[in-house]
């Protein structure tokens, strides 16, 4: 299938694609896979650098794993442990707007579904919508509003990856919620807990969607996240996410300055500040897991 085509993959090539997938990182990777995946977002880049025991394995190594373009995104797979934890951790992700179609999002966490990954962590940088969202905040996703006009699971659907219809009142699971309460008490890093609105990008919003989010409960907007996690919930893993406030939503004023244009350059700035208090609470995570 060309990247580009708009056109659905068949349940066939789908499947294909995972079988595919699965068989190279059997075979680059002799030893017992991770139960649980990380995905690093934009800032969290050098949390790669803390998993200890690694195999590293580029994605262009494996097949069905699109090739990341975006800057301070990687696109390496590394499997080893974090905080002593088993993880399977994804430094690089794929964002529809670099022209991915929104389905090839679902494959590489099929393929990870497939190797014994029960559990799936997303992060991301995102901007704030809500006063509470101050610039450095970590929010823990409570929900997600989806915007992006697209869903993953679009096309025919595979009956044995997960069910047509399905049910995202518990998407981001209660229980590892819960476990990141817990790891900021171990660490001291504070959290906040929030609705995340998931966008398409490229753009930055304009401030008039940014009041609109803010006016539908939404505390935090993104360009990620939200494609991964209808993927993780379709194929059956639990999913947490941990969102970096990196910038105040378009046209917001801070302490009554006027609205600052945004520009990824300060996102990667702003995550590069909080990036200490996001690798402590994400180790305390990882060891609360054990398994
Ligand atoms: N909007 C969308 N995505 C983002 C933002 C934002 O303000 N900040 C970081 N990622």
């Amino acid at each position: 299938m060309s990247a580009y085509d708009g056109k659905a993959m068949t349940v066939a090539e789908a499947a294909e694609q995972v079988a595919q997938g699965v068989a190279a990182l059997r075979r680059l990777h002799g030893g017992a896979f991770p139960k649980t995946a990380l995905i690093l977002g934009s800032g969290l880049g050098p949390l790669a650098g803390q998993v200890t025991e690694a195999t590293e394995i580029s994605y262009g190594d494996i097949p069905g794993f699109p090739v990341p373009s975006v800057e301070g995104h990687a696109g390496r797979l590394l499997l080893g442990r974090l905080a002593g934890t088993p993880v399977a951790c994804l430094a690089g992700r794929f964002h529809v707007y670099e022209g991915h179609p929104v389905q090839a999002i679902a494959i590489p966490i099929r393929i990870l579904r497939a190797l014994g990954v029960e559990r799936i962590v997303l992060t991301n940088a995102a901007g704030g919508l809500s006063p509470a969202m101050t610039v450095g905040t970590l929010m823990v996703v409570k929900d997600h509003i989806n915007f992006t006009g697209r869903n993953p699971l679009v096309g025919p659907n595979d009956e044995s990856v997960g069910p047509r219809f399905f049910d995202m009142t518990y998407a981001y699971d209660p229980a590892l919620r819960a476990m990141f309460a817990d790891a900021a008490r171990d660490s001291g890093v504070a959290v906040a807990e929030g609705v995340y609105v998931g966008v398409l990008g490229p753009s930055f919003e304009t401030p008039a969607e940014i009041a609109m989010f803010a006016r539908w409960g939404g505390d935090a907007v993104g360009m990620s996240t939200v494609p991964e996690c209808l993927a993780a919930v379709h194929c059956g893993m639990k999913v947490a996410a941990l969102s970096l406030i990196t910038n105040a939503g378009a046209g917001l004023s801070v302490d009554g300055a006027p609205p600052a244009p945004l520009s990824h350059h300060d996102v990667m700035i702003q995550g590069q500040k909080a990036y200490d208090r996001a690798e402590k609470l994400l180790l305390a995570f990882f060891a609360r897991l054990k398994d």
